[in-house]
Formats: C-alpha cells, sequence, structure tokens
C-alpha cells in the first residue's frame, strides 16, 4: 500500500470514528429542571413540569430525536440557595440544558451561571427583566414574559378606565418591583398616578396593617403582584377586610391564575392581564387543555403553558441541529426565527430570547380567568440594556 492510500485509509477510519462517537455521545438528553417544589410556588413548578413533560409525551418521549433523562432540584424560591443548586446541574450532573425557574432572583443567578458555562437556559416563568435585558445571551430563552409585559398591560388599562390615583402592594423582591414600575409606566402614560408603593419581604403574609393603611388612603385602584399560596392568601385578606366593595384590586394574572377555587369568592369579578386567558376557545387551546387535563386530572393555568412552550422551543432548536445542542448558533438561529404554536396563541420571539405576544385582559368569573378582550397586541419587551 502506498504511503498516499494508507494516509487516505487512515483519515477515513478517523472520520468514521468520530461519527460514530458522535452518535454515542448523543444518547440520551440530559434536561436539567431546576423549579419550586416546595413553598409558595410549589404549585407553579408542578405545573410547569407537567406541561413540560406533556408536550415531550406528544413528541413521542424525545427531542430532535433523542430520549430524554431528566434530574431535578427543588430550588426552595430561595435566591441565597441558587448558585449551588443551578451549579450542581451544570457542574456535578453535566446536563445538556436547564430548565427553570419561578422565581425572579433564583433565575438571575441561572442566567448568570448559564452565561458563564455557555449552558442552554430556558425559562419558563421568572420574568426578571435582566434576564432579557442586561444579561441576555445567546444561550439563554424564555417562554413565559418579561415582569413589564403583563404590568404595562395593565397600567394603561387601568388609566384608560379613567383610575386616577393608585397604590400598589406587592412582595419586595426583582418581580414585585419590576411589576410595579411596569404598571406605573403604562398607568402614569394614561393619565394617573401612583400615589403610595407598599411592600413586604417575601414570602410573607401578613397583610393586615397595609390593609389597614389602603382602606385609610382610598386610592381609586390597588394593583397587587402575588403569586401562588401567597395570592391567595391576599385576595382573600383584601376581600374580608372589605375593601374589594369598594377600590377595585388588579394585578398580573398571577394574582389569579391557578389559584381560584383556593380564593373562591373573593376573586369574584377581578380583573387582571395576562399573555394567557380562559375561554380562548382556539382548536390549539383546546387541543391543548383537553390533553392536560386527561393526562393530570388537572385543568392547566398559564404555569403549565408555559411549561409547555418550552419544550415546544427546545424541540425547535434541537431539531435544527439534529440533537446536537452542542452547536450553539444553529440551535439559536433556529429559536429566533420560530413561531412557536403557543396554546395562548403564536408568538414570536424579541431580539433578547422574550416572547412577543398578546397581553389578554380576563375577568374572573366561577373558576375561570375569562378572556374579555386583547389589552395590548403584539407587546414586545423594550429589551432594555441587551446587547445581543
Ligand atoms: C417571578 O419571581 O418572576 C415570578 C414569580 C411568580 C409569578 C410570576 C413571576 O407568578
Amino acid at each position: 500500500m502506498s504511503t498516499r492510500i494508507a494516509r487516505t485509509t487512515l483519515t477515513a477510519l478517523a472520520l468514521a470514528c468520530i461519527a460514530t462517537l458522535g452518535h454515542a455521545q448523543q444518547g440520551k438528553l440530559k434536561v436539567g429542571l431546576m423549579l419550586p417544589f416546595s413553598g409558595t410556588y410549589a404549585a407553579l413548578g408542578v405545573a410547569i413540569e407537567n406541561g413540560f413533560k406533556l408536550r415531550i409525551e406528544e413528541q413521542g418521549g424525545k427531542l430532535g430525536g433523542r430520549e430524554i433523562e431528566f434530574v431535578k432540584v427543588d430550588d426552595e424560591s430561595d435566591p441565597a440557595k441558587a448558585t449551588d443548586n443551578v451549579n450542581k446541574l451544570i457542574k456535578r450532573d453535566n446536563v445538556d440544558v436547564i430548565i427553570g425557574t419561578v422565581h425572579s432572583g433564583v433565575a438571575m443567578a441561572m442566567a448568570k451561571a448559564a452565561k458563564e458555562s455557555g449552558t442552554v437556559l430556558i425559562v419558563p416563568n421568572a420574568g426578571a427583566d435582566a434576564v432579557t435585558g442586561p444579561m441576555c445571551a445567546q444561550n439563554i430563552f424564555r417562554s413565559s414574559f418579561s415582569n413589564w409585559q403583563p404590568a404595562y398591560a395593565m397600567g394603561e388599562v387601568a388609566g384608560k378606565d379613567g383610575k386616577k390615583k393608585a397604590m400598589t402592594i406587592t412582595w419586595k423582591y426583582a418581580a414585585g418591583d419590576e411589576s410595579v414600575a411596569g404598571f406605573k409606566e403604562g398607568f402614569e402614560k394614561a393619565g394617573g398616578k401612583v400615589e403610595k408603593q407598599l411592600t413586604v419581604p417575601f414570602p410573607n403574609v401578613e397583610f393586615q396593617a397595609l390593609l389597614t393603611e389602603i382602606a385609610a388612603a382610598k386610592p381609586d385602584v390597588v394593583y397587587a403582584f402575588f403569586a401562588g399560596g401567597g395570592a391567595v392568601k391576599f385576595v382573600k385578606d383584601y376581600a374580608a377586610a372589605g375593601l374589594n366593595k369598594t377600590i377595585p384590586l388588579v394585578g398580573p394574572g398571577f394574582l389569579t391564575d391557578g389559584t381560584l377555587e383556593a380564593q373562591g369568592a373573593a376573586a369574584q369579578g377581578m380583573q387582571t392581564t395576562l399573555h394567557y386567558a380562559d375561554g380562548l376557545n382556539t382548536p390549539r387551546d383546546t387541543a391543548f387543555r383537553t390533553a392536560y387535563a386527561k393526562s393530570f386530572k388537572l385543568q392547566p393555568d398559564v404555569y403549565a403553558v408555559q411549561g409547555y412552550d418550552a419544550a415546544q422551543m427546545l424541540a425547535v432548536g434541537l431539531s435544527a441541529v439534529k440533537g446536537d445542542i452542542s452547536k450553539k448558533a444553529e440551535f439559536a438561529s433556529a429559536i429566533e426565527k420560530a413561531k412557536i404554536d403557543s396554546p395562548r396563541g403564536a408568538f414570536t420571539m424579541n431580539k433578547a430570547h422574550n416572547p412577543v405576544q398578546d397581553i389578554y385582559l380576563r375577568k374572573v368569573e366561577g373558576n375561570e380567568n375569562k378572556v374579555v378582550n386583547i389589552a395590548v397586541k403584539n407587546l414586545a419587551d423594550p429589551a432594555r440594556g441587551c446587547k445581543l
């Protein structure tokens, strides 16, 4: 055999080996689910996991041709433990992709770690403006919303409704602060004024002193950001104090999503804004709701939709790279160009990888957040500070 032929044969052999190795390396796709499975946001974490897994089942248990293996971490919605928790997934478990989380403070620590390590991160709830603002990155995506989006829409709605004086109340952390800022921006643009901003530490639910303050100040409207267990308690306390009879309580839809059975009469008639609603009655949403109810014996809520769409986004990226998630640029570009066929209505991504989506005005009727109309069509987060 001449040297030349030998060299060619060797090169071919080497290439074949690399190709086989590539295949072997593909194996199962390791998905790290970092969500709250305890504490005030526990139900939200479960709904996200359910939605995510439902979409994977619908795809035959595979994404981009790869079977999925899950590693789960309960982040307890605790920012102090967030860096350690996310590093367990990245460094110990060597996951290919991280899905998480609900709490904005935890999500910011996750985004920092994902940006440093290059691990793909899809945020299925936490609205932290920074994640798709100054912290934006090629490998970071969000299937949910920015805190600014539903808040800004509610401000506009309340202002156009003729409300002049507002008070706000929230947990004191990034999501609450940003939600109030978004509301203030929309409300003041529409001619209103936010006169006082009240806060309680996360995840406290001692509201009495602040409710007394609201009763004394008599604003035209109260805007509140709470979610999960805290939202149940706040809406019930507001009604128990008799305030719902005289001062409308509004908020982003988290205040009444996944919580209505527990809130009962206290929530009736409340108006909120969100990127999802009951009664959309589109074939896409009906199919999703029927499948979700069948699998989990529960009605889906916004969190379930966000989990479901995180799996849809991951599927788009992975099928573009045929399961090879190391092809970061192609993976990102496929999601950037996609129209995600969400139960909420189809959405696209802004440059920072946050959904551009309709924000619905909803009204509580029985156990439903019934759609009233579209408050703001195709609302894109401004992605302030994102350099991509
Ligand atoms: C957040 O921390 O960003 C957050 C938590 C719960 C929600 C919405 C936003 O329902």
